[in-house]
């Protein structure tokens, strides 16, 4: 709007409420200088009521629900927050006298764009940091002085952007446009033309349908996602060598819209998240940097030998919640790739574990596909494998092969539950720590299965079908570490026996229970938690004796059995009320 016309308006009808918050407020820069610690509050003289004033240069004002542009600010100050307000404009000839401001706050107001003096900042020129997110502009200002480092207008309602506004300004570093409604149309080719420092450019959730041409040359942090594109032009990011994090997720993206060059020339790009578009294949041209690749929630089938394997330094791979069979992984597709740690690829149709898995990898996401058997030489040559999730898969105990486990000596946890298992798996290695089994149908343990799993901590064996007569004696005499021990769901008549001395949680909730004699803890006295809730015990059968001498005793849990059972704890040497019933 023109200077001379914002002299007069009067503030009637001030809304009620706020914007919206954005969406992606952790990405906002922190605001303002704060006075140094230690500072005591105290106001210069001339500071406008009610607002602080810590320094002669310093003017705060924020969140006292102004209406108004403060008057008679001092022409010397430098800044000004005025955050937190409801402030619809801003008064040019207020504005343009305060020629040395060089930080001008006005997140959280309702400022709109008629109340926004473009040539208010034609005579702040020394004015470097101007926070302007929340509010409800709808056009970007046409000029912004040269002067700026960082513009905020996420959280606007922004449609155009002018030549002006961010082009020319040598020193510009972070320019945050998210949750706007900015098209392709409201970007010109220009916009930052003469901004060659700019390395955060923020234009996620926007309704942009390609990637703007001419970005910054030097952009290292580059965020689309949130928007509809579906297209990158040729060589749009041809210059951006500079690129570390490129977020293009929640798009439209298909490989149609992707020239084979369109990210080879990003040398030093770390993150590319590609994740829900519309991909079919892996893209072409990948850099090698690439260090975390997210390609989950698209729509691919397979993985071919040579598109991952140039990327030399992928560590994590997140390919999971697309239709990747097996038989579709290429036994060379992770080839050479000796850095990857991390790979995902739950939520597939994976019909068996894919062949050629990257030998260096840690942790390995396999849980819910159709896995229905696992082979000798499935996980051979993955050494360093520590977290194998195969749970909610097709997996019978015959189709578990006797030897799967035999090569990994660095497996930490495994995860097999939600499949159809009614043994343990045998050969599990001794560097064990979490197992977990629930919901299977085992119906049986012994100790041939647990031997030699002498680190194990964690053993969840909740949901399923265990019955004392199916835990053989004998069964926990290896399991020396072991911690935490869930046999909720099953189908126990009693506390099972010679139950490892380590042991401080103990899960027996939903069973048959009937009964807790007096050595029902007799080999567990270090225990903590006892969870015996909706079984069948009557206060008659359950031992005084029973938890006399479980010193560490926490929480004994037994609601929802047919009678209130009371167990006195032991705890910080006063005697303390159970949880009572239901
Ligand atoms: C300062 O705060 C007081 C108390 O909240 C209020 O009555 C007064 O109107 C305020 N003054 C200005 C100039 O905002
Ligand atoms: C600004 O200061 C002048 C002179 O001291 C005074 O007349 C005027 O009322 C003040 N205006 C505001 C808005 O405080
Ligand atoms: C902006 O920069 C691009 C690429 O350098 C150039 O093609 C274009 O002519 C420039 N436009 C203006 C108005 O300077
Ligand atoms: C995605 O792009 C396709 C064309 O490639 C178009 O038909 C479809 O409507 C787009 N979807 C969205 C949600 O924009
Ligand atoms: C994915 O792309 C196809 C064309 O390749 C299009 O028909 C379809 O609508 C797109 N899907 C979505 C969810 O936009
Ligand atoms: C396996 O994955 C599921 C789903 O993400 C998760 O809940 C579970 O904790 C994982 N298992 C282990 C042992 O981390
Ligand atoms: C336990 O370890 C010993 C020695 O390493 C080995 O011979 C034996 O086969 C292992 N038992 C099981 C069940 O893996
Ligand atoms: C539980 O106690 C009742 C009453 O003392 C007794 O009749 C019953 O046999 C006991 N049940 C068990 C399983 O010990």
């Amino acid at each position: 709007m023109l200077c001379g016309g914002c002299l007069f308006l009067l503030l009637l009808n001030v809304p009620d409420g706020f914007p919206s918050e954005s969406q992606e407020s952790d990405e906002r820069p922190s605001v303002v200088p704060q006075p140094p610690p230690g500072t005591p509050a105290r106001n210069v003289p001339g500071c406008p009521a009610n607002c602080t004033c810590p320094a002669e240069e310093t003017v705060d004002c924020g969140g006292l629900d102004l209406h108004l542009f403060p008057g008679n600010l001092s022409k010397s100050i430098q800044h000004l927050s005025l955050q937190n307000n409801r402030l619809q404009e801003l008064p040019c000839n207020e504005l343009s006298r305060l020629a040395h401001l060089k930080t001008l706050n006005l997140h959280n107001n309702h400022i709109t764009s008629e109340g926004l003096p473009d040539e208010a900042f034609e005579s702040l020129q020394a004015l470097q940091y101007i926070y302007l997110a929340n509010n409800q502009l709808s056009d970007a200002p046409q000029f912004l002085p040269s002067t700026l480092r960082i513009v905020d207008m996420a959280a606007n309602r922004l449609t155009q952007l002018y030549q002006l506004t961010f082009g020319h300004k040598p020193g510009l570093r972070s320019v945050y446009l998210h949750n706007n409604q900015l098209s392709n149309i409201g970007l010109p080719f220009d916009a930052f033309n003469g901004s060659d420092a700019v390395s955060t450019l923020i234009l996620s959730s926007n309704l942009l349908t390609y990637l703007p041409q001419n970005l910054p040359p030097a952009v290292v942090r580059l965020h689309l996602q949130n928007n509809r594109i579906s297209r990158v032009p040729k060589g749009a990011l041809n210059r951006h060598w500079r690129l570390r994090e490129l977020y293009l997720q929640n798009n439209n993206l298909t490989n149609d819209g992707l020239d084979p060059s369109t990210f080879s020339k990003l040398k030093s790009l770390e993150y590319l998240d590609l994740s829900n578009n519309n991909l079919t294949e892996v893209p072409s041209g990948l850099p090698p940097n690439v260090v975390i690749l997210h390609l989950g929630r698209n729509r691919l089938s397979a993985l071919p030998p040579e598109r991952l394997s140039r990327v030399r330094g992928l560590q994590y791979l997140l390919l999971q919640s697309n239709t990747l069979t097996a038989s579709g992984v290429h036994p060379e597709a992770f080839a050479r790739l000796r850095s990857l740690h991390t790979l995902h690829l739950y939520n597939n149709r994976l019909e068996s574990v894919p062949p050629g898995l990257p030998r260096r990898v840690r942790s390995l996401m396999l849980l819910h596909n159709r896995i229905a058997h696992i082979g000798p030489h499935d996980f051979a040559a993955t050494y360093a494998l520590a977290e194998l999730n195969l749970s909610y898969n097709r997996l019978y105990s015959a189709h578990i092969h006797r030897l799967a486990f035999r090569k990994l000596r660095r497996l930490e946890t495994v995860d097999l539950s939600g499949n159809r298992l009614t043994l343990l798996p045998a050969g599990l290695p001794s560097s064990l720590q979490v197992l977990n089994l629930q919901k299977n149908q085992i119906n049986s343990l012994s100790s041939e299965l647990l031997a030699n799993l002498t680190r194990l901590k964690e053993l969840h064996l909740a949901h399923n079908r265990l019955r004392i007569g199916g835990i053989s004696p004998g069964t926990w005499q290896e399991l020396q570490g072991l911690k935490l021990l869930d046999l909720s769901y099953n189908e126990l008549s009693y506390v099972p026996p010679d139950l490892p001395e380590s042991l401080e949680h103990l899960y027996l909730q939903h069973n048959r229970i009937a009964v807790l004699t007096a050595e029902a803890f007799l080999t567990t006295p270090n225990i903590r938690v006892v969870a015996l809730r909706s079984n069948r015990l009557l206060a008659a059968n359950v031992s005084a004796e029973a938890f006399a001498d479980l010193k560490q005793l926490e929480v004994v849990d037994t609601t929802g059995n047919p009678e209130l059972i009371v167990v006195p704890l032991p705890q910080a040497g006063r005697w303390v009320r159970p949880q009572a019933g239901t």
